[in-house]
């Protein structure tokens, strides 16, 4: 589909999440693919950013593309691929750090919580973790892309790679398109349910407030029941200071398609608003479950489409690589 591009991409760090799917994923499947030439990457060169097991990434990266498709990704209308398999994002991630500087990269936000977070475990923070939004901004700029539909915590980082795209082309003359984040209108940032001022992560080390995508109909159901609330009774939706309720009703606004200060005003109590979110998210899971249950049993089929992805994917992304490496002073090889 000619037009606009979009790229978007998803770690394989842990089991896909609530928050993945509702802040992205879900949009990809519903709505980019159908409006764009649209690109989605398993990121998995991002996942050795923080310490991690060889197995359990290989795994987590299968697992990753085969929810992509379950979620209705068709391989006919878009890209899917895995980030290792295309040379061009490690080639073009160096241009960025020659452009970028160090300070701008220690002031991020996810780099500070992750390096703390990483040195309070007594584990030393990977270098990649200070420079993991070079990496990204090449994610994004090797395509050309004028959309990158992410969750809001990936704000920052978009902000990043457009002011790198704007440099680079601005030192070294028009190389690539400036893009531009988008974020959904509701549940841009899904919230543990057990520590609702925290996102809902998928590495999270404690799992009873973490929706995952493939979690059995009554786990989904158990874990939205006990979410967190407040002392209060009645319903409102107030994110400052109820944060639990107004997350809750943020889930379902999404599932539903309604409105979440609307939906406040519909219930009279906690237990009737959470049965309901408990319903709504165990019936927007179950086609993504059932689908994923029979891709998985078939990874012949998975395999082929990251193989195809991965061809157009360096196709599309090489010429302009190509092209930067040239601008910025490096002699062609012949
Ligand atoms: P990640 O899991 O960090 O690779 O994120 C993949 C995509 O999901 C990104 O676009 C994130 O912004 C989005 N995302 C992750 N967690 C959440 C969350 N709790 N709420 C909304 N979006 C999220
Ligand atoms: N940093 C993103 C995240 O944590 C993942 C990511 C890497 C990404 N490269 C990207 C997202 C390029 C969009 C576009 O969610």
């Amino acid at each position: 589909m000619a037009g606009k591009r979009i790229f978007s991409g998803v770690k394989p760090t842990g089991h896909l999440t609530l928050g993945n799917y509702l802040g992205a994923m879900r949009r990809w499947a519903d709505e980019d693919q159908h409006r764009a030439d649209a690109v989605f990457c398993v990121v998995d060169l991002h996942a050795l950013t923080v310490e991690h097991d060889p197995a359990r990434v290989r795994r987590l990266s299968r697992q990753a593309a085969t929810l992509l498709l379950a979620t209705g990704l068709d391989p006919q209308r878009c890209t899917v691929f895995v980030q290792s398999h295309v040379d061009e994002h490690a080639r073009l991630s160096y241009l960025m750090e020659c452009t970028a500087s160090d300070g701008e990269m220690r002031r991020m936000i996810q780099y500070k919580e992750k390096a703390a977070g990483a040195q309070a475990r007594g584990e030393g923070v990977r270098l990649s973790l200070l420079t993991y939004p070079a990496l990204m901004a090449a994610d994004i700029l090797a395509y050309g892309t004028d959309e990158v539909p992410v969750g809001e915590d990936q704000a920052q980082h978009l902000e990043l790679a457009r002011d790198l795209a704007v440099r680079f082309n601005r030192r070294y003359g028009p190389t690539f398109v400036v893009p531009k984040a988008i974020h959904p209108t509701v549940a841009a940032r899904v919230m543990d349910l057990q520590e609702p001022v925290s996102k809902m992560g998928k590495s999270q080390a404690r799992t009873a407030g973490i929706v995952f995508l493939l979690d059995e109909a009554e786990t989904v159901r158990k874990k939205v029941m006990r979410a967190v609330t407040d002392a209060h009774a009645d319903v409102v939706y107030d994110r400052a200071e109820r944060p639990g309720v107004a997350n809750l009703l943020d889930v379902l606004a999404a599932c539903s398609g309604g409105d979440p200060q609307a939906l406040a005003g519909a219930y009279g109590s906690y237990g009737a608003l959470k049965k309901d979110t408990a319903e709504a998210v165990v019936e927007l899971l179950r086609p993504v479950r059932e689908r994923h249950a029979e891709l998985a049993a078939d990874p012949g089929y998975v395999d082929a489409v990251l193989r195809a992805g991965a061809a157009r994917a360096r196709e599309l992304a090489r010429p302009r690589v190509d092209a930067a490496y040239r601008a910025v002073g490096l002699l062609p090889a012949v």
